[in-house]
């Protein structure tokens, strides 16, 4: 972030603004992805594919895509031909997936393609502009997930790496108690600070700096981060280890990991968008099981991250016609859940 002076003094202008100087890591990592003018996915810096910054299985071929058209189609299929099916793709990149779906629908399928409304949910105002000339030989129509109306959607909302773009909060075991990490700033003079333990200093806060391996940022001559470790911004982030079924009182001092409450947000909209079929969602992740391993004490500092398992509590969330399948490609690292 060192070469975004911009977005350092965006972030630095909110962190300055808001009541306590200081925001949630999670607001902090959804400036530096979507800020709606400087964040990645807002400029023309945002770049996907085998030669970008980052690239995923719509990027390998057009299989994927393929496979998914034979998927949905069957699900139409289960739900009797309804008309219209809508097909929801929530966070849709480039908009290839969409072009592998569309033209594998429109060779094989042309009954299902007239019976379909393919709608794109698309936070970045560049990818979507990207999407839009990429299908305009497709009937296609771009919306927020907030504008579909309640139970209006039959047929299916899917996506491919979407919750693991989405903005995590942060904690750390301190004395037995959860507390959320924050990002603030600090003037240069300062900076070698990072890594002691003190007050925040004059705005009267009590919260901690909190020692990472590394600073979230270089230091610059503009603004650095810091970030400290006080109580939580959001009674969710205990409750939700009552919600995975994960116990972290026995959890050693410092031990450090993330949560996405943005994906329990994410997953009650839509659920509450659908009146009949289906949500499947493709990512990597662990159960929670092993995504909360008491001894995998890494930290994480990618702006995106890995999963874990919410949905195996998805279905308290859903209505009866509801179905979900989730798919989680998970990463084999050598570590079995029993580890
Ligand atoms: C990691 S990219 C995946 C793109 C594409 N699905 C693929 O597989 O190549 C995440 C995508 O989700 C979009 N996104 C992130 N948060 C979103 C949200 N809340 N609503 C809609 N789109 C979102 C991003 O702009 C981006 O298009």
């Amino acid at each position: 972030m060192n070469s975004h002076p911009v977005l350092c003094e965006v972030i630095a202008h909110r962190i300055a603004t808001s009541s306590q100087k200081r925001i949630t890591f999670a607001e902090y990592m959804d400036m530096v992805l979507y800020h709606p003018e400087v964040g990645y996915y807002s400029t023309k810096a945002v770049n996907l594919g085998k030669k970008g910054d980052f690239f995923t299985s719509v990027h390998l071929g057009a299989d994927f895509g393929e496979l998914l058209a034979v998927q949905f189609f069957q699900m139409w299929e289960i739900l009797e031909q309804p008309v219209p099916f809508s097909l929801v793709e929530m966070g849709a990149g480039q908009g290839l997936l969409a072009l592998d779906l569309l033209k594998y629908i429109q060779q094989k399928y042309p009954g299902f393609l007239n019976a379909l409304d393919y709608v794109i949910v698309e936070k970045s105002p560049v990818l979507r502009q990207e999407q839009q000339q990429r299908l305009q030989e497709f009937s296609v129509r771009w919306s927020n997930l907030e504008e579909i109306p309640s139970q209006s959607i039959t047929g299916c909302f899917f996506s491919n790496e979407l919750v693991d773009a989405l903005p995590v909060h942060q904690f750390v075991l301190k004395q037995d108690q959860l507390q959320e990490i924050y990002v603030t700033t600090r003037g240069d003079e300062e900076d070698e600070e990072v890594g002691e333990v003190e007050g925040v200093g004059e705005d009267g806060e009590d919260g901690e700096v909190f020692s990472p391996p590394t600073p979230l940022t270089p230091p610059t001559p503009l603004v650095s981060f810091v970030e400290v470790a006080d109580t939580p911004s959001t009674p969710k982030l205990v409750e939700y280890f009552d919600l995975v079924g994960v116990n972290i009182s026995d959890y050693p001092e410092g031990y450090r990991s993330e949560v996405n409450l943005a994906a329990l947000d994410w997953l009650s909209v839509v659920t509450d968008r659908l009146r009949r079929g289906y949500v499947l969602t493709i990512d990597y992740g662990y159960r929670a099981s092993r995504y909360y391993n008491p001894s995998d004490r890494k930290v994480r500092y990618s702006v995106t991250t890995i999963i874990n398992a919410i949905m195996t509590r998805i279905l308290i969330l859903g209505d009866k016609t509801s179905q979900l399948i989730l798919i989680l490609l998970l990463w084999n690292d050598g570590v079995s859940d029993a580890d």
